[in-house]
């Protein structure tokens, strides 16, 4: 069985802070033909800019190739292959498998009947590891350490796959939680479960101004319309948070806002000026913790 990363769970805490040592290497460092020879297949399902591009860059930047597609309209999927069997072709062809598609669970599914390794890009609103991974290392670079932070998510809590792969692997990290959401968006009863079993603390509230000034990381997400199941629904909660600059007075001279972006309305422009705004940067170290896990599941680190 080829070593998949489907859920951040997959990876110990040992192997994250590696992926986090050699995504700073790589920053340092540039690209490295670690990969020559290697094919990537990088399978798109649903859209996608920065997941998609930061792959694709992470592999040309190991020297590598990348086959794949940025949507499976043009595919045989449209004649009614099924993602198997897409996924025993397409591991026939590749050295390893990017994959993002819409539904809960489909990474683990081409994992079940792929001889190489799976890359969970998104499922649904399960799960994005290596978001997870990246959002790490944007904590860790801004505040010098990953243990007992507190960290606020805003937004979309029940949808959001970024925020629940997040909530797991910071737990590992003594983090403090604040889940700032809607009723109808709160955060599922199984990430609350899994801290109230581990004995960590979570606070919950529906305003975003309560907590501005308490938490190392504001942790900012779209209201997701495309998860929603009728347009009523998305309507009701969809410009609930706005954080514009005003609202920044008197936080943690330290905190940073982090969003896994795309933005909409969540985070006005003029907080892009402010010292708390690292979306931005948080995008680009994207790239270099992709070169870093490619290169572990390809046995190269
Ligand atoms: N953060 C993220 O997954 O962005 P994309 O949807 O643009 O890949």
């Amino acid at each position: 069985m080829p070593k998949n990363l489907i859920s951040v769970r997959d990876f110990s805490k040992d192997e994250i802070l590696k992926i986090l040592d050699a995504a700073g290497k790589f920053e340092k460092e540039g690209q490295r033909p670690l990969l020559e020879g290697k094919v990537v297949a990088v399978l798109f399902f649903e859209p996608s800019t920065r997941t998609r591009l930061s792959f694709e860059a992470a592999v040309n930047r190991l020297g590598a190739r990348v086959i794949g597609f940025p949507d499976a309209s043009n595919t045989s999927v449209s004649k009614g292959e099924t993602l198997e069997d897409t996924i025993r072709i397409v591991s026939g062809y590749a050295d390893l498998i990017v994959m993002r598609h819409p539904m809960e669970g489909a990474a683990a599914v081409a994992a079940s009947v792929s001889p190489v390794p799976i890359v969970n890009a998104g499922d649904g609103a399960n799960q994005h590891p290596t978001q997870t991974l990246l959002d790490l290392y944007a904590i860790r670079q801004t505040q010098g350490a990953l243990d007992n932070l507190t960290v606020n998510m805003v937004g979309d809590l029940k949808y959001g796959r970024t925020v629940h792969s997040l909530t797991e692997a910071m737990s590992d990290f003594g983090a403090n939680f604040i889940f700032t959401s809607p009723e109808e968006l709160r955060m599922p009863r199984k990430y609350l479960d899994f801290l109230s079993s581990k004995g960590i603390p979570y606070t919950e509230t529906d305003r975003m101004e309560d907590h501005l000034r308490d938490c190392d990381i504001l942790y900012m997400t779209r209201i997701q319309q495309e998860r929603f199941p009728t347009r009523a629904d998305y309507e009701k909660v969809k410009d609930v948070y706005e954080l514009t600059a005003a609202m920044l007075d008197g936080v943690k001279p330290g905190m940073k806002i982090l969003h896994p972006l795309p933005r909409v309305t969540e985070i006005s422009t003029d907080v892009d000026d402010t010292p708390y705004a690292y979306y931005f940067r948080q995008a680009r170290g994207g790239m270099y913790v992709r070169m870093a896990v490619l290169s572990y599941l390809l046995g190269v680190l």
